[in-house]
């Protein structure tokens, strides 16, 4: 087995454990989390998340790790000037996203901001983070059949 293999299996291992965490947290977790009071609601969603966070920060790292070295093992940069690659850029946005979520917005703003904002308006705070889990989730999804019909030479 090769270097790009051995990537590329540990590329897609890191996608289906970030992903996959995503699609649990949105589909599961938050609709059971919605059924509780909610004054209980961020205590009990931030204890689970938080753990799922860490997971995510590890997942992201090897995903992107990976990502740019079969880019650069195989000459690949070109593609990211061709709209016919779309699925290239919207890993890298997705990437992207979550990198920036996850190592700077959450740790310095958003996690102060999400306490405080539970605290006066739970509802509202709530259904935000419920929009905003869906859509990571659709574009996610949607960026893994993209890569997946892409790189096989499918579009
Ligand atoms: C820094 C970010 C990333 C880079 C540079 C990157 C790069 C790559 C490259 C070069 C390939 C192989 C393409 C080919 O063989 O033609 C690939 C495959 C793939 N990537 Fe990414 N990727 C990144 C992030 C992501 C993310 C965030 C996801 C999921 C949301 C993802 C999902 C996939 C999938 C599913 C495949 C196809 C594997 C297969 O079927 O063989 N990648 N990626």
């Amino acid at each position: 087995m090769d270097d790009l293999s051995i990537a590329r299996a540990l590329h897609v291992v890191g996608v289906v454990l970030w992903i996959g965490g995503v699609g649990m947290v949105t589909t599961v977790l938050l609709p059971v989390v919605k059924r509780d009071v909610a004054s209980q609601r961020h205590a009990l969603f931030e204890a689970i998340e938080g753990r799922f966070a860490r997971q995510a920060r590890a997942t992201t790292l090897l995903v992107g790790a990976t990502g740019f070295y079969m880019t650069w093992e195989q000459g690949l940069w070109d593609r990211l000037l061709d709209s016919a690659f779309w699925w290239m850029h919207a890993m890298v946005g997705v990437w992207l996203v979550f990198t920036l979520m996850l190592f700077l917005i959450e740790p310095l703003w958003l996690h102060r901001w999400f306490a405080h904002a539970a605290a006066l308006r739970p509802e509202r705070t709530f259904r935000t983070i419920v929009i905003l889990h869906w859509l990571l989730l659709g574009t996610s999804l949607i960026t893994v059949a993209g890569a997946v019909v892409g790189s096989h030479g499918g579009f």
